[in-house]
């Protein structure tokens, strides 16, 4: 079912687009939790199979819930096409899947989430594809790494967990002009913040795990593209192998893309006001965030993003053992892995997200002991800072 062309300001569609009514004429979105469907007759239901009737036929890969949710989400992207999948990393897994065969080549970031840098380095080769890691902000190193089977380019941008940024229009014209695909993991810019398919991005995946759903309930991910990739690339992977989206969870995170610019919005606010209040403290060594003008790429930042970030990734001083005494006296912030939720969390990559890389390949992405990654969370932004602050006490 092709998706309906964005009519509304984004925050209205957020609300209504993709929505389908039942003849109950229900005000909020039906939750489908069916697996299967039937059929007035044996003629409706071979020329459902055939294609020549639309409708849905069983909800590995196609239910109304789901439906809407892609419909809601390829709406506000201003995507062609949309499939939902179980998590974040089923998406990025079936984008790059779908389209590479054995023989081909991939051009990545170094600086991607730990396990999508493991589906590049360690699963796809098992399969007979290559891939080629560059320093993602570095355009020679895209350019150089180009070989004649070179198929896809994948970055994310910002950058987990130290918030770099990637040229997306420049990266995607190395891209086009090899004659290979850019995918686009947007987790941590939001689609609030940035939009990389009309930067010339082929393909946009998120993790719905985080802001999409932002209330810390259900997994789920999504991926975004013109109608002929998803034809050609991910709509038979789906349907035949089943990394598929649970109706409940696309029911959950359709209220969730309700609220989302309400939420991200609030929690940029208190991002940019955690980012001020803690820039130039004594115990912090470095700080870096998007929405500021110290920022190494704010140039790129200003062209690419329609606001900061949620995140804030900084170095607090005294190593391991400094930032471990942070940690445990925060009060209301949580220690997690997971970011984009309700509540504000912190992360230590070097334990935990990039625990699998040695401690050099971690410096060259500039996670030392001391980077931690903070996520705004919607609290008063003043109770935010004020924990932050008191903890770095004990630092
Ligand atoms: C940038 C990024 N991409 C992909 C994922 C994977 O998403 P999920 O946990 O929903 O599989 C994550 C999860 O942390 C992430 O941070």
């Amino acid at each position: 079912m092709p998706a309906p062309a964005r009519r509304y300001r984004p925050e209205t569609e957020l609300v209504h687009a993709g929505s389908m009514r039942s003849p109950f004429g229900e005000t909020s979105e039906a939750l489908f939790l069916t697996q299967g469907f039937v059929y007035e007759s044996a003629e409706q239901c071979e020329a459902r199979f055939k294609g020549e009737e639309p409708g849905f036929l069983y909800s590995r890969f196609s239910n109304p819930t789901v439906a809407m949710f892609e419909r809601r989400m390829a709406a506000f992207e201003g995507a062609e096409a949309a499939r939902a999948t179980a998590t974040g990393m089923a998406a990025v897994t079936t984008a790059l899947v779908g389209q590479l065969r054995a023989g081909d080549h991939v051009v990545a970031a170094k600086a991607l989430f730990g396990s999508c840098r493991w589906v590049v380095e360690d699963f796809l080769p098992r399969f007979g594809v290559a891939s080629t890691l560059v320093d993602g902000t570095d355009l020679d190193q895209w350019q150089k790494a180009v070989r004649p089977n070179t198929k896809t380019f994948f970055l994310e941008s910002p950058t987990n967990p130290v918030l770099e940024i990637i040229d997306i229009a420049a990266v995607a014209k190395i891209a086009h002009a090899a004659g290979a695909t850019l995918v686009v993991d947007n987790v941590f810019a939001t689609p609030l913040w940035q939009s990389p398919l009309a930067l010339g991005a082929d393909v946009v995946v998120y993790s719905a795990t985080k802001h999409i759903d932002g209330q810390g309930r259900c997994l789920g991910g999504i991926i975004l593209a013109s109608e002929k990739f998803v034809q050609d690339n991910i709509h038979q992977l789906i349907r035949q192998t089943g990394p598929s989206m649970s109706p409940f969870n696309a029911w959950v995170l359709l209220k969730g893309l309700e609220t989302l610019h309400l939420r991200v919005r609030r929690q940029t606010e208190t991002a940019t006001a955690v980012a001020a209040a803690l820039a130039g403290h004594p115990k912090i060594t470095r700080l870096i965030y998007p929405g500021r003008p110290d920022h190494p790429q704010a140039d790129i930042v200003r062209r690419q993003m329609s606001g900061g970030s949620t995140l804030v990734a900084f170095e607090v001083a005294g190593g391991k053992r400094g930032t471990f005494r942070f940690l445990n006296a925060l009060k209301l912030i949580r220690i997690t892995n997971n970011l984009g939720d309700a509540k504000s969390l912190v992360t230590h990559p070097a334990t935990t997200t990039h625990q699998r890389l040695t401690p050099e390949a971690r410096a060259e992405l500039g996670i030392t002991d001391g980077t931690v990654r903070f996520s705004a969370g919607l609290e008063h932004p003043d109770d935010v800072a004020a924990d932050l602050q008191t903890a770095l006490e004990q630092a």
